[in-house]
């Protein structure tokens, strides 16, 4: 029997995000406002990672994105990622970040395969970013991203999650930094997450505050492709990057669902917001597993729902994105 990762609704998936840690450094206010709380072990080791992949491969997986918490607090994320970009069937390698340490392993990164690089910085500023992040390394993050471009890392983004009265000030300075640098910043509307609320019920500003300023400054909303993601980009001709939206209340949102979600103990998440994982890890310690694997994995997907419940309240279990990496 073909198998293939198609779900009931017709929507076929072919990108994959896999988290190989819950653990983040960083405590950003909407995230991890106490910064992690968990217990930093019994991820998936490198050997159950390759095998996870290589069957994800094989189900027709073509973009792997490598999430966290943040993934490069991981000691083995290096050679995670070079194993990854080495897998047949991979054509597409991105990875999520903080970039807390991306400056000095851009280079490497590239030649491990990694072909994008999406770095969340919700300002600008030093005093705007320690207020959200918790964290002071401002300036290292920020030659990160310059070094990811110099490196020539084909895709390099930027989310941003839009706050009120934290960072919606700042969409000039953002179009500024996109002037002469080839990047893409993409404002995301927060999110309700099971641990959120009081902040969400503060801080979330609809995307369309963003879209009005744009249009305002000239900017003209881009021709979506197919395999695009969620993301509603905006060009202009005096800017050498793009700004772009992502908003998951936007009616409609999930009808281009392409992603699947392994957690860092190998459950498989079929929405951001639905409730609970499918456990896989126990089919992923021996290679003679790997055709169990792949059936349980389509199995899996044929439960997947056509939309998430956002609208009605219904957010899941998931409690921040760091559990789920984003
Ligand atoms: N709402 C929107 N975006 C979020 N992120 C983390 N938590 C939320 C939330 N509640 C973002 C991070 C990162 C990406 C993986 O998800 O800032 O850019
Ligand atoms: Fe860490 Fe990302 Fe959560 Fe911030 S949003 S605390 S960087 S996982």
């Amino acid at each position: 029997m073909q198998q293939t990762l198609e779900d009931r609704f017709g929507r076929r998936f072919a990108y994959l995000r896999l988290s190989i840690t819950d653990v983040c450094n960083f405590r950003c206010e909407y995230c991890l406002p106490d910064g992690y709380q968990g217990t930093p072990t019994g991820f998936l080791h490198q050997a159950e990672i390759e095998r996870l992949i290589a069957a994800f491969a094989e189900l027709g997986i073509r973009k792997l994105r490598i999430t966290g918490g943040e993934p490069l607090v991981r000691k083995d994320a290096m050679d995670i990622i070079a194993m990854a970009g080495a897998t047949p069937g991979i054509e597409q390698l991105a990875l999520t970040t903080n970039a807390f340490n991306l400056a000095g392993k851009a280079e490497a990164l590239r030649t491990g395969g990694l072909t994008a690089v999406n770095v969340s910085l919700d300002s600008l500023r030093e005093e705007g970013f320690r207020r959200i992040t918790g964290d002071r390394r401002h300036t290292r993050v920020l030659s990160g991203i310059d070094e990811a471009i110099a490196a020539g890392i084909p895709s390099v983004k930027i989310n941003t999650v839009l706050l009120g009265g934290l960072n919606d000030h700042e969409i000039p300075d953002f179009m500024e930094y996109v002037r002469e640098r080839p990047v893409a910043v993409r404002f995301i509307e927060l999110m309700r997450t099971a641990d959120n609320g009081d902040y969400f019920q503060q801080r979330h500003v609809s995307g369309a505050t963003v879209a009005r300023q744009l249009v305002d400054a000239g900017w003209q909303p881009k021709e979506r492709g197919l395999t695009d993601g969620p993301a509603f980009e905006y060009t202009h001709p005096d800017y050498r990057g793009r700004i772009g939206l992502i908003t998951p209340y936007a009616p409609n949102f999930c009808d281009g669902c392409n992603r699947l979600r392994v957690t860092a103990r190998g459950g498989l998440r079929l929405c951001l917001f639905g409730n609970g994982t499918h456990d896989l890890r126990p089919l992923l310690q021996s290679d003679a597993d790997r055709p169990e694997l792949k059936r349980s994995i389509c199995e899996a997907l044929f439960q997947k729902s056509a939309s998430h419940f956002l609208h009605q309240g219904d957010y899941g279990d998931t409690p921040h994105l760091a559990s789920t990496g984003g």
